[in-house]
């Protein structure tokens, strides 16, 4: 199935709802205005069932098949924008100052309501669509409030699928890869404190701003020296803060950072050896270091049997050699991960082309890629619930 000639029809459309979200741009949790135009879509198109509010302002709509009884296929979108001010200089640029859709989630979430009318309006399928449009996905974990929220058990899910928009790769081109697909994102707070002095006099001091020096190497040596290069690990120091005049050594510095790890016994490890690190270098030095250490999203792990499926409706839309089976995993996080813990399924990306980088000022979603992204859809729901 090649994309269709109804996704083609209806780009201009949805790429007119994907510029009105574009302009309102809504962070994590506080995504009122976004999920309330989702749902009213939604009950226009003819949804069976719109509920709100799931993880807080999640939306689900349910489209039952034309063709009987059959599982419940979930496929999801995120609905959030980023802190991040535009500079696109669009005429449907961010009319929010400081907050902007640099991720694409506007483009996301149009193509999951443009493949939503096309259901409701086709309905050849057996069973149940429930599309899924989740809040803070950029790091307030609204994909596990929903899941948590029960929505898997109330909605009957069996499968669930995911889609993002993917910069530099050619447009209308899919990634995907079995296994671990986007690193787990930890992130971490070391305070190493000391004693302070008049800068004049160190050895009247403990001084932790070497000693938290020290500290930033030395976890780079469990990157370097402890991990098999061929499995990923990523330790970065990311803030140093302490001390406030040029004369004064400080009672204490802070430093924090994430960790990126793509199986569960590096995270393990990394967590361990981060800990140990920083408080026997600092020690090393006299101090002290006081370690926090917090998980944030798991890995995004790909179902194989779902992935293969993906891959195979993927190709049907763009021709099989623009489908790459075995893209590289990313260390980026992403929380459709905690849908992907609750059931099997598989998160894909889209090549929207030349565009500039997510999470980028000049970014925005490449209208052209709806087609491909409507067609996808479509095409995933009537295969999998094919009568
Ligand atoms: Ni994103």
């Amino acid at each position: 199935m090649p994309i269709l000639n109804r996704a083609e029809e209806l780009q201009p459309e949805v790429a007119a709802w994907r510029r009105h979200l574009h302009e309102r741009p809504e962070l994590l949790f506080d995504v009122h205005e976004t999920a309330d135009f989702v749902a009213q879509k939604l009950r226009e198109f003819g949804c069976d069932v719109v509920t709100t509010g799931i993880g807080r302002t999640g939306v689900v709509g349910l489209i039952r098949g034309a063709k009987g009884a059959g599982p419940v296929l979930g496929m999801r979108a995120d609905m959030d924008a980023l802190p991040i001010a535009e500079i696109s200089g669009l005429p449907w640029a961010s009319k929010v100052a400081g907050k902007m859709h640099a991720c694409g989630h506007d483009g996301h979430t149009a193509m999951l309501l443009g493949a939503a009318k096309y259901l409701c309006e086709t309905r050849n399928f057996a069973g149940s669509v429930a599309v899924i449009f989740q809040p803070a996905e950029e790091g307030g974990g609204g994909g596990l409030a929903m899941v948590e929220d029960g929505m898997m058990e109330t909605f009957g899910i069996g499968e669930v699928y995911g889609m993002h928009n993917a910069p530099g790769v050619p447009l209308g081109n899919f990634a995907i890869r079995k296994g671990s697909l986007m690193a787990a994102s930890d992130t971490f707070e070391i305070v190493v404190s000391g004693k302070g002095s008049h800068a004049a006099q160190p050895h009247l001091s403990v001084d932790p701003v070497l000693a938290a020096a020290h500290v930033v190497i030395a976890l780079q040596s469990i990157v370097s020296r402890e991990i098999d290069p061929l499995k990923s690990l990523v330790i970065s120091v990311t803030t140093a803060h302490g001390g406030d005049a040029y004369n004064v050594i400080p009672m204490d510095v802070k430093l924090t950072g994430t960790v990126r790890t793509l199986l569960p016994e590096i995270r393990d490890f990394a967590e361990r050896r981060l800990g140990e690190v920083a408080r026997a270098t600092a020690m090393a030095h006299g101090a002290v270091a006081e370690v926090s250490y917090h998980r944030g999203y798991p890995v995004t792990f790909n179902h194989a049997d779902e992935t293969d499926f993906a891959a195979s409706i993927a190709a049907g839309v763009s021709g099989q050699g623009r489908v790459e089976t075995d893209m590289a995993p990313k260390m980026g996080a992403e929380d459709f991960s905690y849908m992907l813990e609750a059931r099997p399924g598989a998160f894909i990306f889209l090549g929207v082309g030349d565009t500039a980088n997510l999470h980028h000022p000049a970014y925005d979603f490449n209208d052209e890629a709806i087609p491909y992204g409507i067609s996808y859809w479509i095409s995933l729901a009537e295969s999998r619930l094919a009568a």
